[in-house]
């Protein structure tokens, strides 16, 4: 089948989006692309071809053959019926691709999209992956060159187009009072809203990636650091600020007590040897691993009793000797 013919099929398609068509990106980032396929091609190889007609396109990453280059990687969530492709470090070449399946014995499935590539896209998202908690209000700012009207939509289901609509059931608002930025938000989201969306503007797709999940539970063992609401966020906040704190301070309790315990045993070493002056004294370590010892020699002064001076001497030795018993 030509590529022109895919591609007026496409088109025929886009009352309701059920594949990405046409994506503007910027030169150098990296895209993924979802890519929808019917049930009955679940256990099939998937495959990203490159070029703009489909009997001549390359394949650049098979759901069996990973691409060495790095520059392609493919995953498919067979329990959607979806499978991903990411292309990264986008050049003026990276423009015509076919989502393929393969299929043994016949014309392998395909559908057409193009990148867009230039150094200001005219439809993109902050991020493509948007994660959330069950019960959140999910923000999704997409920003577009023209001004005309930005829809949200589901892959493969319904779009929003005013002001507010619905999506599942669930409520939808696309707030564009700040002119090029639309900012679409997703209320209450359950389980059920993960999922790829589209922002789309005229023949433009940007898709993003939702994925909803429980919020976690978090255990405050400590009610000093939670302010007010009991807030998940905030209580979480208040546990990383208290293992912050208690990690340094109970450092600093060492080191103090370290160095207590080294200047007590420094001042009796001192007391010890002041008080025996003539005296060798040596200390053995109770297990015999290390042995000190220091010698100390001090002389009385002596009197000139010529001069009528008092001259004094001390000649201070300290001999010291580590010894590893185990050597
Ligand atoms: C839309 O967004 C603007 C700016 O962020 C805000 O001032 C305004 O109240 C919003 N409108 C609605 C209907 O939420």
């Amino acid at each position: 089948m030509a590529g022109h013919l895919r591609l007026l099929l496409i088109l025929c398609q886009l009352t309701g989006i059920y594949s990405i068509s046409k994506v503007s990106v910027k030169a150098g980032d990296s895209i993924t692309i979802p890519c929808p396929y019917q049930s009955r091609y679940t256990n099939r190889v998937k495959y990203l071809c490159k070029g703009y007609f489909w009997e001549s396109c390359s394949f650049a990453v098979k759901t069996n053959k990973p691409d060495r280059s790095g520059k392609f990687s493919i995953s498919d969530d067979k329990n959607e019926g979806i499978f991903t492709v990411t292309i990264k470090s986008l050049t003026a070449t990276d423009t015509d691709y076919w989502c393929n399946v393969e299929i043994n014995h016949g014309a392998d499935h395909g559908e057409y999209f193009q990148l867009v590539v230039t150094g200001k896209p005219s439809l993109y998202v902050d991020r493509q992956e948007i994660k959330g908690y069950i019960g959140d209000d999910l923000a999704i700012r997409c920003y577009h060159g023209s001004s005309g009207k930005m829809q949200w939509c589901t892959l493969g289901r319904n779009c929003v187009t005013g002001p507010r609509g619905k999506i599942d059931g669930k409520e939808v608002t696309i707030n564009s009072t700040i002119p090029h930025v639309s900012t679409v938000t997703m209320s209450k989201v359950t389980r059920q809203s993960s999922g790829w969306y589209l922002c789309v503007q005229g023949d433009l797709q940007m898709p993003v990636h939702v994925t909803v999940t429980e919020r976690p539970v978090i255990m405050t063992s400590t009610p000093l650091f939670t302010s007010g609401s009991g807030d998940g966020e905030t209580a979480q906040h208040s546990s990383v600020l208290l293992m912050s704190l208690i990690i340094p301070l109970s450092l600093l309790i060492v080191v103090v007590m370290v160095t207590l315990f080294i200047f007590l045993m420094l001042k009796k070493q001192r007391t010890r040897n002041s008080q025996s002056p003539n005296m060798a004294t040596s200390s053995c370590g109770s297990d015999g691993d290390v042995l000190y010892s220091s010698v100390l020699i001090k002389t009385k002064p002596q009197k000139d009793e010529a001069k009528g001076q008092v001259k004094a001497q001390d000649e201070h030795l300290t001999y010291s000797t580590l010894k590893n018993s185990h050597s």
